[in-house]
């Protein structure tokens, strides 16, 4: 949940199939509960903040930060509230420029999530677009170098250069990071050498962060796709500011249209891949990021990532035509 989007008001917010709803107390600290009253199932996101605690709209029962009912307006003044009335509270932080829910039932290993190199230098503006696509999907389409000369007209630098020099060949360079993998271009000499200063850098930090980044490793812009469900997920988006001035973080209402660019792709494909044969596919050696992609998130879904990471093709060159 963006932080700039969690205000006064309850704000619901879907997970993996969960129903949430995000609130602040009186100390603005964010706070996570199951989107169900406990009395009828109403949605709290309905309801309002009263007093730091999250109000029902239905009869009015409020619920604390930790999911326990606080008070139940139709009670008799001398009644008590059994400890069992409450509703599922999760683990819930603030860091860089969102909240963080943790819904798994073990607690979160690495405890937080990963950080942004230097978050606090720079302003940012941020926001949320619906994509009816798998995330996965989603995160490839964000590795995959050749698709911006076609998917992105008057938007991507891509496009602009494909239009003065033509389509080129482009190598560029794939390696596995301990968090996941790196694409970027130009390609280093040196197998072992560091990704080069100036280089373009787009970096997938798993389980569904990319980070593109300009001749530095401070990321321009970080994009968030997370899973509402396995054919949904959300775009969390984050550009840097030009100018140092107004709030450290502003919410937007604006679809960039880049963005709205690759959902019109991807979710044409999904519809294809909904009906349930993905044999169809067929890959070219361009493709190589977005399959090492593919199998760098399968083998974290598995728990294997940290096992198998060794042993995945380190580094790859691939010319492209881009
Ligand atoms: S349904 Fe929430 S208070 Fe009755
Ligand atoms: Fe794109």
């Amino acid at each position: 949940m963006p932080s700039s989007r969690l205000g006064g008001k309850p704000v619901a917010c879907s997970l993996l199939e969960q129903d949430l709803v995000l609130f602040r107390d009186r100390n603005s600290q964010p706070h996570a509960l199951l989107d169900r009253c406990a009395h009828r199932g109403v949605r709290l996101s309905l309801g309002s903040v009263v007093d730091g605690t999250l109000r029902c709209r239905y009869h009015g029962w409020r619920f604390g930060g930790d999911g326990r009912c606080v008070q139940i307006p139709s009670l008799p003044s001398d009644a008590s509230i059994r400890a069992n009335v409450g509703v599922p509270a999760f683990r819930c932080l603030e860091q860089d420029g969102y909240v963080w829910v943790w819904i798994g039932a073990e607690p979160p290993q690495p405890d937080t999530p990963s950080t942004i190199a230097h978050f606090h230098r720079y302003r940012w503006k941020q926001g949320t677009m619906l994509f009816a696509c798998s995330f996965v999907s989603a995160i490839e389409n964000s590795l995959d170098w050749c698709h911006a000369a076609f998917t992105h007209p008057w938007t991507h630098p891509h496009w602009f250069a494909s239009k003065l020099h033509g389509i080129r060949d482009q190598p560029y360079e794939c390696r596995v990071t301990e968090h996941g993998l790196v694409v970027f271009a130009p390609v280093t000499k040196d197998a072992a050498a560091a990704v080069p200063a100036g280089a373009l850098k787009i970096d997938f930090t798993l389980p569904d962060r990319i980070a593109f980044c300009v001749g530095s490793d401070d990321p321009l812009i970080v994009l968030r796709f997370v899973p509402v469900n396995p054919a949904a997920c959300r775009l969390e988006w984050l550009a840097r500011r030009t100018l140092p001035l107004g709030p450290r973080i502003r919410w937007s209402h604006r679809t960039p249209t880049v963005f709205a660019q690759d959902r019109k792709v991807l979710e044409s494909a999904q519809e294809w891949y909904d009906r349930g044969d993905p044999n169809f596919e067929r890959s070219v050696e361009a493709d190589a990021a977005s399959l090492l992609v593919r199998r760098v998130i399968a083998l974290a879904a598995e728990g294997r990532w940290e096992a198998s990471r060794r042993h995945l093709h380190q580094r790859r060159i691939v010319n492209v035509r881009a």
